[in-house]
């Protein structure tokens, strides 16, 4: 029988595997490559990235800036962008679409917030029930004026003169940062972002490898309206968050071990292999000296994950900022050995998916001994997964850290709307067929 059989597009069969080994490249990072796109599409001249994300969300990004006037060609992974200058964009023809993608919409808004035309960003029903508030709120106080529907998507920004700001969100969201940032570049005088936790720096190393590095003081960003920026050749690192999938799939499984080369190292995207290390798997990262661009571009090295016996790991509420992607696959570590418990991460609640109880309800599906909390989970490897059918309600994350749960269960599972891995990892599923030994 084969290992990972479709049974329709939405649903993937996943067989127990013995053992997890091999090489494996992930994709290009999806967080690096929204705002390597956006600021190509800011700067002045041809911007081409290389290995750019190859998922729904990235294509998001670049068909809402094509939309608005950026001639843009893609080849595979290289995409080249015709940059129209800060302040450049054309109205767009129709609403924008951002699919599933709350960077796309977020980051977009900013940047939308500082042009003198309306436009509305749209998107599927799951992110038509994420929170907007979170942007509307200070780009509003920039003096752009953004309609929404209860906090909600769609969004109409209408744009125009923008002035700087001193903002401190309530939430840790780079991506609120991000759009603050990014309407920062268009308004007069200086726009600083204050967090209350510190978040990916992905913005901040962008802006700077285009040519307007921001001033950084601790959890103060602060950019300069005006700026210019530059076209460039950059390589997008493999996707980390991608990367943890893997990672605790060679952890937790006996006797596997994996190595991913190419691999995004930015500190503010890698805590997970620390509490991977702290679970007790063997944890390696080498960085590579050769793939780095220099001050201004991504870190990129190599990680090895091999299987080591689990024990309890507790996520602390400060930790949770630089683990949020890595949660779900965090859960499915705790499925091998171990309990994980976290807290402090309420946040989970406003992604793709309620990322709480979806996750805790699929986990228990396939078997699992997992209890959900207003702000976090618990999950216990009490007993060994029986396997089951879990529910990814549409959401990328979950369907891969259910794929990754249910290798360790005595019988097969199926995982419903497991086609939502497109968002971020489109092959996953071929992935994990060749990297895997199966049995029972
Ligand atoms: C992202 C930031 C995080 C993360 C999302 C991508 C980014 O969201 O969950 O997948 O690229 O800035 P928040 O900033 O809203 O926490």
């Amino acid at each position: 029988m084969r290992a990972v059989s479709s049974i329709s597009s939405q649903s993937r069969r996943v067989e127990p595997a013995v053992r997890i080994s091999g090489r494996v490249v992930v994709p290009g990072d999806k967080s690096v490559s929204h705002r390597y796109a956006l600021l190509g599409g800011l700067a002045h001249g041809r911007t081409q990235l290389d290995n750019f994300a190859p998922g729904s969300d990235c294509a998001a990004t670049l068909a809402c800036l094509a939309a608005l006037g950026v001639a843009i060609s893609r080849d595979g992974a290289r995409v080249e962008l015709d940059g129209l200058g800060l302040g450049g964009l054309r109205p767009p023809a129709r609403a924008l679409d951002a699919s599933n993608s709350g960077s796309t919409m977020r980051m977009l808004a900013g940047v939308l917030a500082g042009h003198p035309f309306a436009s509305e960003i749209t998107g599927d029903a799951s992110l038509c029930r994420r929170p907007m508030r979170r942007v509307v709120v200070p780009l509003e106080r920039m003096g752009a004026r953004v309609d929404h529907h209860d906090g909600c998507p769609p969004l109409r920004i209408h744009g125009g003169a923008l002035r700087g700001i001193e903002f401190h969100p309530e939430v840790a969201s780079a991506q609120v940062k991000s759009a603050v940032l990014l309407a920062g570049l268009h308004a007069s005088g200086t726009t600083t972002v204050v967090e209350p936790a510190a978040t990916r720096d992905h913005t901040e190393r962008a802006l700077a490898a285009f040519g307007a590095p921001p001033r950084v003081e601790g959890r103060a960003v602060t950019v300069q309206g005006g700026a210019t920026l530059t076209a460039r050749s950059l390589l997008v690192p493999g996707d980390a968050s991608s990367a943890a999938f893997w990672a605790v799939a060679a952890a937790g499984v006996p006797g596997s071990s994996i190595e991913m080369a190419g691999v995004g190292l930015n500190p503010s995207r890698i805590a997970f292999l620390d509490i991977l290390a702290r679970a007790g798997a063997e944890v390696r990262s080498t960085r590579d000296p050769a793939g780095d661009g220099g001050e201004a571009a991504e870190p990129l090295g190599t990680i090895r994950v091999s299987h080591a016996t689990l024990g309890d790991v507790e996520i602390a509420p400060d930790e949770v900022p630089g683990l949020i992607d890595e949660l779900p696959a965090l859960a499915a570590l705790a499925t091998f050995g171990g309990r994980i418990r976290v807290r402090g991460a309420a946040e989970l609640r406003a992604k793709e998916s309620d990322r709480i109880s979806a996750l805790v309800a699929g986990l228990r599906a396939l078997g699992a001994d997992a209890d959900e909390w207003p702000d976090g989970f618990d999950v216990r490897a009490t007993r060994r997964l029986t396997g089951g059918q879990a529910d990814a309600c549409g959401d990328h994350r979950l369907a891969m850290a259910f794929a990754i749960a249910a290798l360790g269960a005595t019988a097969p599972s199926v995982i419903h709307g497991a086609d939502a891995v497109d968002v971020s990892y489109p092959g996953f599923f071929e992935i994990l067929g060749t990297i895997r030994a199966e049995g029972r």
